[in-house]
């Protein structure tokens, strides 16, 4: 994919005049920057304006019917020319010259079109030329981009983090699935990424499932489902806690009553198994161990059934004694880290940061708390790493304690540290609909999945239907619809779900996408010959329909770069939308027409269509989705 490859295909294109070039145009990744180029061009001759002004006056419309490019004409900034006579007087002197046909105005806007000679010709071999990297700028993630040999920029990237023994929840979800999308991005654009899961394995709520372990565990049903026996125990003495529990509420955090409650029943036996772990006694940690074990096999098993695998199963328990004492002997040494009522504290208010108020980084009996164990987490992952960056993938409602890590980091006068994490955040789902209403495992969501796009499909018409109905395929599709639903949403957005929306064969769904996909493959099954790029007949492809579709798969490195500067899934979803959206109208359309006998016609077409199932594919894959085989 180099520029002289790319100077040989425009002039095939009809293109004889080599890319103007502008600092900002990325014509080798970027096939619409081409454009831009040429656009930009012709403004500045036109107006004899400064090239970068030209340039930036160029917006795209991402629109259909609105035009590729939009020239925003105030932004040209000529004197004394009303925005609206300056478009009127750009659409009258435009030359009419590949790469656009007629441009047309729009009020202050210039909506330029490129033309449908230019387009087949230069964006098919273009997206052939570059198959699964097209729309992505792999530089991105390079530590120097004029210096490629100093390698990739390392981030960590940590999600979906479970509790063990705990119920595997929404927010959970919403982050794996939020998660597996900002790493793919990272991972398209260059970077060197590390998936992490940072298990809840460690701290008190492991002392309390302990408890539970030693009055209601059976050897024999742990044996046969590990995982969910825990759950199993944990809710069990969830309930027997309660009354104990009650009476810590009344306490109001009074400390003598609290330390008087908490001295004996389940609160003493959580706190003393929880010191034992803590102070490494060998039974503590070995029963603690088997647990984890059926647990991280639990889910690794289910990971992979949502096609995501971690580099690391890290977890509250892995952070090590050596960065714990760092950060306790650091704070300590600034000034930062103060006992108050046997407690560990730091106290933020002292430190410019009232409003992350006091917070707990030991507990009075010696143990640790989640915070002390994610301060240190951070620096035994950049021992391990050396990451440029470091992101959480977590709900809305921990964004304190980020800010407290964060903040913390710099007290330490780490702000070295402190300025690479980030915590991207979601709001709350409120609910899946009752199919969804009682999962506890990550497998009863994949369960649902299934059972209810089965239900769901058992209502379509099997003439609308072009995917396979057996258990995998369903499974898959249910799973992308969830997984759609999920992304079609703004991260600060919260949402609910029902299986008939989430489900539905049209519109904006994993269903319809899955759907469509689909029927290109199995059009693209009638002809299953190579292509040759170079004597297509590329005319066959200039009808209004498939212009259309072509310019939808221009955009798409401009949709992918959009969404990996704001981490933002929605635009693709978007996207994917319009471009499905597209195909149908294409495939349905061409359902009328004959192409009997029409050799060049065939070919040209399949060369369309296997290049925009490349595009769906590419897009499919970066919000996470598996899309399925004929
Ligand atoms: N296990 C936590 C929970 O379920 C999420 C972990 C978020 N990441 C972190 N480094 N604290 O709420």
């Amino acid at each position: 994919c180099s520029i002289t490859g790319l100077e040989a295909l425009l002039h095939k294109a009809g293109l004889d005049t080599p890319v103007p070039v502008f600092p900002g145009a990325d014509i080798v990744h970027n096939p619409q920057d081409i454009f831009r180029a040429y656009l930009a061009d012709t403004l500045q001759r036109l107006i004899d304006c400064d090239r970068s002004v030209a340039y930036d006056a160029i917006q795209p419309s991402n629109v259909t019917g609105a035009g590729d490019l939009v020239v925003v004409s105030p932004r040209l900034r000529v004197k004394d020319v009303a925005p609206k006579d300056l478009a009127a007087d750009l659409a009258l002197k435009f030359p009419r010259s590949p790469p656009f046909s007629c441009p047309f105005v729009d009020g202050i806007h210039l909506r330029v079109l490129s033309s449908p000679n230019t387009l087949p010709r230069l964006l098919l071999p273009y997206i052939n030329d570059r198959k699964a990297s097209y729309g992505y700028d792999e530089t991105i993630g390079l530590a120097d981009q004029l210096n490629p040999e100093g390698g990739q920029r390392k981030i960590v990237i940590e999600f979906s983090s479970p509790n063990m023994a705990s119920n595997f929840t929404l927010s959970h979800w919403r982050s794996t699935l939020v998660g597996a999308f900002v790493a793919n991005l990272f991972d398209r654009f260059g970077w060197n990424v590390v998936r992490m899961n940072y298990l809840g394995d460690w701290g008190k709520q492991i002392g309390l499932l302990v408890a539970g372990w030693q009055r209601f565990a059976s050897e024999d049903d742990f044996q046969a489902s590990p995982a969910r026996h825990l759950l199993h125990v944990f809710s069990q003495v969830q309930e027997a806690f309660k009354p104990e529990q009650e009476s810590l509420k009344a306490a109001k955090g009074e400390t003598k009553e609290t330390a008087q409650i908490e001295s004996h029943g389940i609160a003493a036996e959580r706190d003393d198994f929880f010191k034992k772990m803590e102070d490494r006694e060998p039974e503590a940690l070995a029963l603690w161990q088997r647990f984890r074990d059926a647990t991280v096999t639990n889910y690794i098993n289910s990971y992979a059934r949502l096609g995501i695998k971690f580099d690391e199963y890290s977890g509250e328990s892995q952070v090590t004694q050596a960065s714990l004492d760092e950060v306790e002997s650091v704070l300590k040494e600034k000034g930062a880290y103060e006992e108050s009522e046997g407690f560990w504290i730091i106290d933020f208010s002292k430190h410019d940061a009232k409003r992350l108020a006091t917070a707990k980084l030991r507990y009075r009996n010696g143990t640790t708390t989640y915070l002390l164990r994610d301060i240190a987490a951070v620096l035994d992952r950049y021992k391990a790493h050396a990451f440029d960056r470091m992101i959480y993938v977590a709900g809305a409602e921990q964004e304190m304690h980020f800010q407290r890590i964060i903040k913390a980091l710099q007290l330490m006068d780490r702000k070295d540290l402190a300025d690479k994490i980030q915590h991207v955040s979601f709001a709350r789902i409120t609910g899946l609909g009752p199919s969804f209403a009682d999962c506890a495992l990550l497998d009863d969501y994949l369960e649902r999945c299934q059972s209810s796009v089965q239900e769901y499909m058992a209502g379509e018409n099997p003439e609308d239907v072009f995917f396979k109905q057996d258990q995998d395929t369903l499974g898959s599709i249910g799973l992308s619809a969830l997984q759609v639903h999920d992304l079609n949403h703004k991260r600060t957005t919260g949402y609910s779900g029902d299986v008939k929306t989430m489900m539905n064969l049209q519109g904006e769904t994993g269903t319809a996408f899955q759907n469509c996909y689909v029927r290109l493959l199995s059009v693209l099954s009638e002809h299953p010959d190579d292509i040759d790029y170079a004597s297509l007949d590329y005319s066959e492809l200039e009808t209004e329909d498939y212009t259309e579709l072509l310019r939808i798969m221009a955009q798409y490195p401009d949709v992918a770069a959009a969404s990996y500067k704001t981490m933002e899934p929605a635009g693709i979803v978007g996207y994917v939308f319009r471009l499905v959206d597209q195909l149908m109208i294409t495939l349905d359309d061409e359902q009328d027409h004959d192409c009997e006998g029409r050799e060049t016609l065939v070919r040209a077409r399949m060369a369309l269509f296997e290049n925009a199932r490349q595009v769906l594919e590419n897009a499919l894959k970066l919000l996470g989705v598996t899309p399925v085989n004929l």
